[in-house]
């Protein structure tokens, strides 16, 4: 008797039905998901210790014991501990001058509200470990870590029970981690929203899974259709992490004018791009995107004072609703997504069309 191939070592892990996880920041879609026999990550990167505890509970008490993962970031490369305005105080005249520039040509407002950067577990590493705390003594069932290496926190995990994911976007980076004993990892491809590296998802998955051994290998990138989890299947992972695939559902607490633009982008409309972050990250194509890539544009600046640089302009048009002006993380995927539906029926279509397109293969399926 042929095996379902939606079973798989990630949904026999997490005893789930569905080897598809949704990466959102927003708690509707992520229990939606759940409900419906996926798995969810919150993105929580953004988000004080007492908001992060707050947000599990919430969660817990929707989800009927399910398991559900966190994700936050953990770059190595960023300052132990420093204030924001000390690092505001660090960009330099030229950057600093190039971003009052495109302010002036695009006659950008100034925010509404303060900058919502303070509290990114991105910007130093005390604030990174103090979101660290809160997830393990909430023990949740799944951390997954998106930038930077979780190795640190595996024995205090395992301790605890809790499963630990890492996102790589280079086949070494894969092998340290695996090495220091993560419970999966997540192979993600150039065509990702978000920060993401330059080898392209179908090269990178198979690369990594050829070396995981029995560690449930996850893709990511561009996975927006049920022939993605089929083909992603198919290169030996174990499952997918989608991104950019929740952004415009119903539940989706996005801004309406980013979800129109999803609906309307085609794969050609994010661009691949240092200028938000100072890591390179694939985004909506905005001004602030397209200013940085001119040849006149002063170098970018390292993560976190690109963030720093980037955040006044994307918090005013996000305050404003400027159209023109906004931005969201999109994966090239983005061109599959042409309308509104609810998380449910996302991750029953994208199940559906895996199926059917592995028929198409094979034949009929169990
Ligand atoms: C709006 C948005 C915000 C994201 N923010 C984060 C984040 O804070 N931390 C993280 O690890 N990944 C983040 N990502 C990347 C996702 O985790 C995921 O790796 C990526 O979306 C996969 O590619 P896809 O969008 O093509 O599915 C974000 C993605 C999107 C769409």
């Amino acid at each position: 008797m042929p095996k379902d191939p939606l079973r798989t070592r990630f949904t026999e892990m997490l005893g789930i039905e569905f080897p598809i996880i949704a990466f959102t920041h927003c708690k509707d879609v992520a229990v939606s998901v759940i409900n419906a026999g996926g798995f969810a990550v919150l993105g929580e990167a953004m988000h004080t210790p007492d908001e992060i505890a707050a947000d599990i509970a919430w969660i817990r008490e929707r989800i009927d014991g399910k398991p559900f993962g966190i994700d936050l970031v953990l770059p190595a490369s960023v300052p132990e501990s420093a204030s924001l305005d000390d690092m505001i105080a660090k960009i330099p005249d030229e950057q600093r001058a190039f971003a009052e520039k495109i302010k002036k040509a695009y006659d950008v407002p100034d925010p509404k509200e303060a900058i919502a950067l303070h509290q990114w577990g991105g910007l130093n590493q005390e604030l990174g470990r103090a979101q660290l705390d809160v997830l393990l003594d909430e023990r949740v069932p799944l951390i997954a870590s998106g930038l930077g290496s979780p190795a640190f926190i595996l024995d205090a995990a395992h301790e605890r029970d809790m499963l630990v994911f890492g996102l790589v976007g280079k086949a070494r980076q894969a092998k340290r981690q695996l090495e220091a004993g993560v419970d999966g990892i997540i192979a993600q491809g150039y065509d990702a929203a978000g920060h993401t590296g330059a080898v392209g998802t179908f090269s990178i998955v198979p690369e990594i899974a050829a070396i995981a051994g029995d560690t449930p290998v996850i893709a990511a990138g561009g996975v927006t259709t049920g022939q993605h989890l089929a083909a992603a299947l198919c290169l030996g992972a174990a499952g997918v992490w989608t991104g950019t695939l929740w952004l415009a559902c119903r539940e989706s607490d996005v801004d309406m004018i980013i979800k129109d633009r999803l609906i309307e982008s085609t794969n050609e409309d994010t661009s691949y791009s240092k200028s938000i972050s100072g890591m390179t990250m694939r985004v909506l194509k905005c001004p602030w995107t397209d200013e940085w890539e001119k040849p006149e544009a002063p170098p970018v600046l390292p993560t976190p004072y690109q963030m720093l640089l980037s955040a006044e302009y994307i918090q005013a048009s996000n305050d404003h609703r400027r159209a023109d002006l906004m931005t969201e993380a999109a994966g090239q995927g983005v061109g599959f997504i042409t309308s509104m539906k609810p998380a449910r029926q996302i991750l029953f279509d994208l199940v559906e069309e895996a199926l059917a397109s592995l028929e198409g293969v094979v034949g009929e399926l169990p």
